[in-house]
């Protein structure tokens, strides 16, 4: 079994809150990403796949194509996007990086396993100090 990963960065919009919550209640649970006028982060995707090798090609999945399907069923979706009101995979769900990151492995398991890979893990950097991984 050999592990490949393969890396994006995108940016976007959001806010944490429940609309239900006042103001300062959803600051005091959710701090600066509940501010009302939305702000953004340079989110950094990895998405790991896994599988045996192809001994025609040497490559565990034709790295090509898997960059072609993360882009089009993830980068260009979210890309300078509202992550909240936006993305169609992200409605009615918090834009938190572990909701994101659930949402992006939803997206992605089916066409790697149709390209005979495995997804093994997808991993969402919001900030140089706070990250996500979701293996499934
Ligand atoms: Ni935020």
């Amino acid at each position: 079994m050999i592990y490949l990963t393969r890396r994006e960065t995108f940016n976007a919009a959001h806010r944490l809150f429940r609309p239900e919550y006042t103001d300062e209640k959803n600051f005091e649970i959710f701090g600066k990403c509940s501010n009302p006028n939305w702000h953004g982060h340079n989110y950094t995707l990895y998405v790991t796949v896994k599988g045996e090798l192809n001994p025609q090609t040497g490559m565990v999945i034709n790295l090509k194509m898997l960059s072609r399907i993360i882009k089009e069923k993830i980068i260009e979706k979210v890309d300078h996007k509202n992550l909240n009101t936006e993305v169609d995979f992200m409605q009615g769900k918090m834009a938190s990086t572990e909701m994101i990151c659930i949402a992006i492995w939803d997206e992605l398991e089916r066409p790697i396993r149709e390209m005979g890979a495995q997804l093994h893990c997808i991993r969402v950097e919001e900030t140089e100090n706070n990250f996500v991984e979701f293996f499934g």
